[in-house]
């Protein structure tokens, strides 16, 4: 049997019991222990789920942990990931992967000469719809991929967040914190990025917090919240990404792709499931042929509804590439390079020119339903 890899927590905010409810569904990981910088947030999240809270700087050290999952704020993800690699431990950490593509350069040498590999969220690309949706373009169902759209709009995150300040500072922004999502599902399916063109700016330079508990407080903002960028593949597909915080409503679907032989529509990137529909052509869109990816079934009430969440299957991923010493899907090299894809974004916003990529890499390996079933418990 394959050896089970500790993981300790730094950082037990929002998203950290999604981690905590939904690791155990997978074999090869277990978390053991937890940390943050408000010590009542680590104290809290060890009783609940039952693992030993310790001071940051000690569990990032400690014999008995493997992997640390850093799911702190963005400004705080490099110093958290290098700190660990240089601990000698693997990384997960939430996304983006760094701020900057200089950061992720360093943190990348740094654990190749530590022996160590580092992986990303998000492993949403990792659930059946999406595999459905690479391996129905594989199979020639529409086609080769020409170009595409995709949009992540809505009216920001002060509306939901109890502590949304670090959205509107640099590294948060709707296209560092949700391209993540559209990007990685787009190097899923079409592979690397060429080069990148965007038009950036900013509805409001104040944002007022309408969550709780914060309710009324002000937010400066600092990077742009409205972004609409051309990415041009490798592959010559040419895709625009429309990523907004300043949309109250709108009619434009996630993610469409346009083929030589029909259209692909794609489920929202954030999810792990949803329909996958296609064409022939010009004809009406149909579902794809039902299949049965475990990482597709709903499992998780959202706003009435039910979705598939599977958050883990990607630290799952890097634990199984440790015991084989085999690529991980959620890589590094892959994450540096949406981070290149996302910086290149602002800095033509900025520059008002095409910004080439300075990184590229490979599609992740596909999941099979059959190898995503031997992933579980
Ligand atoms: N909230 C979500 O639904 C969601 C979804 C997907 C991804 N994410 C990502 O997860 C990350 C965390 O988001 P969140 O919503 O949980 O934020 P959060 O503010 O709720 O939690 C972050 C936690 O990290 C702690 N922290 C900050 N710096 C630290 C440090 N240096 N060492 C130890 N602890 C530290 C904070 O005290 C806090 O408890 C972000 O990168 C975000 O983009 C969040």
């Amino acid at each position: 049997m394959a050896h089970t890899l500790r993981v300790g927590v730094v950082g037990c905010g929002n998203i950290s019991t999604t981690y905590f409810k939904y690791a155990p569904l997978f074999k090869g990981i277990e978390i053991t222990a937890c940390a943050d910088i408000n010590s009542e947030a680590a104290k809290k999240a060890a009783e609940t789920y039952r693992v030993q809270a310790m001071e940051p700087a000690k569990l990032i050290k400690h014999k008995d942990v493997d992997i640390i999952l850093n799911l702190t704020v963005p400004d705080q993800h490099f110093a958290v990931s290098l700190s660990a690699v240089k601990a000698g431990k693997h990384v997960y950490s939430e996304k983006p992967l760094t701020l900057s593509l200089k950061d992720g350069l360093k943190l990348r040498d740094t654990a190749e000469s530590n022996g160590v590999k580092v992986c990303c969220a998000p492993d949403t690309f990792l659930g059946g719809s999406h595999q459905h949706a690479r391996k129905a373009i594989e199979d020639g169902v529409v086609g080769k991929i020409t170009s595409g759209t995709a949009h992540v709009m809505g009216f920001g995150m002060e509306h939901w967040h109890p502590n949304p300040d670090f959205f509107f500072k640099p590294g948060g922004g709707p296209i560092l914190d949700m391209g993540p999502y559209y990007i990685a599902n787009l190097i899923n399916l079409i592979g690397p990025v060429k080069r990148v063109a965007a038009l950036t700016n900013m509805a409001r330079p104040i944002r007022t917090i309408s969550s709780e508990p914060r309710n009324g407080e002000s937010i400066t903002v600092e990077t742009p919240t409205n972004i609409h960028a051309l990415l041009e593949f490798h592959s010559g597909a040419t895709v625009t990404l429309s990523a907004s915080w300043d949309v109250w409503a709108h009619r434009h679907a996630n993610m469409e792709l346009y083929g030589t032989e029909g259209a692909m529509f794609v489920p929202d990137p954030n999810f792990f499931g949803g329909e996958v529909l296609t064409t022939k052509r010009a004809a009406a869109a149909e579902p794809l042929p039902a299949w049965d990816h475990p990482f597709g079934k709903p499992n998780q009430e959202n706003r009435g509804g039910m979705v598939a969440n599977y958050r883990s299957a990607g630290l799952a991923d890097l634990a199984a590439a440790v015991g084989s010493n085999r690529d991980a899907r959620c890589s590094l090299e892959r994450t540096l390079h949406a981070v290149d894809v996302m910086t290149a974004a602002l800095k033509s916003g900025e520059d008002d020119k095409f910004v080439e990529m300075k990184t590229t890499c490979t599609k992740p390996a596909y999941l099979s339903p059959d190898e995503a079933r031997a992933m579980m418990r």
